[in-house]
């Protein structure tokens, strides 16, 4: 077996985690939700009081503060914020609310690429993410953009805070998607945008196992591809 790594990549909200936990537990590979990164760095920033009207924090100083680590418990990553479960505050809507902002920052950026590229030197690695087929992993094996319609996206996003507890309308939770997008792919330091080699899946009208089986198909062709040559 020729160990690979898979780059997915794509708009808010549009399954990107699902299908890399299924993809990662099929094929015995470690899931790396890089969103979780930024969303734990920004938790911190908001914590700490750090943003006070247009003052600038500093912004070395909060990363050397910051320490982000996955643990798998019960079959589920869950992210650890200087040792502290912190996988349901990340979710939240004050946090979805100022994540791109922060996951703007080149300082923010680099100190998470350089944690998500050592993470993945051994391969058999699945992450997900915004540039993660361009800028983290740029020779990776397997590199998928996933897309979907926006109601569809609200609409899942909805129900899964719905399931949390979490109380938020559905308007406030499309125009977030709308913004983070906006943001997101006009950043100057590696936007959103899908690599030349990426494979584009639009899931609007595709069910998870749909979408699954579509693309573990791909990463078992690219997995025995490299062990027989
Ligand atoms: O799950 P959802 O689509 O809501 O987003 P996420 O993957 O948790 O990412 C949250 C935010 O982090 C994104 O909107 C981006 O601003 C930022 N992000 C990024 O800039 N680069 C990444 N590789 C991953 C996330």
């Amino acid at each position: 077996m020729n160990p690979i790594n898979i780059a997915i990549d794509g708009y808010s909200s549009c399954g990107k985690s699902t299908l890399a936990q299924d993809l990662a537990k099929s094929l015995n590979y470690t899931y790396i939700d890089s969103g979780a990164m930024y969303r734990a760095v920004t938790l911190y920033i908001l914590n700490n009081d750090l943003v006070k009207g247009d003052a600038v924090f500093d912004v070395k100083k909060a990363l050397s503060d910051i320490n982000i680590e996955f643990r798998f418990i019960n079959g589920k990553n869950i992210t650890y914020l200087n040792g502290s479960n912190v996988e349901d505050d990340i979710r939240r809507m004050y946090v979805s609310e100022n994540v791109s902002v922060v996951a703007a920052i080149p300082e923010v950026r680099r100190k998470l690429v350089e944690h998500q590229q050592y993470l993945g030197r051994n391969k058999s690695v699945v992450m997900d993410g915004r540039d993660i087929g361009t800028v983290v992993f740029p020779d990776a094996e397997l590199k998928i953009f996933v897309t979907a319609d926006i109601e569809i996206r609200t609409k899942r996003r909805y129900e899964e805070l719905m399931a949390k507890g979490i109380t938020v309308s559905f308007e406030e939770i499309k125009n977030n998607l709308h913004e983070r997008d906006f943001i997101d792919s006009t950043r100057e330091d590696s936007p959103l945008f899908q690599a030349e080699d990426a494979i584009l899946i639009d899931n609007t009208n595709l069910s998870i196992e749909e979408q699954f089986n579509k693309v573990l198909a791909l990463a078992k062709g690219k997995i025995s591809k490299g062990s027989s040559s």
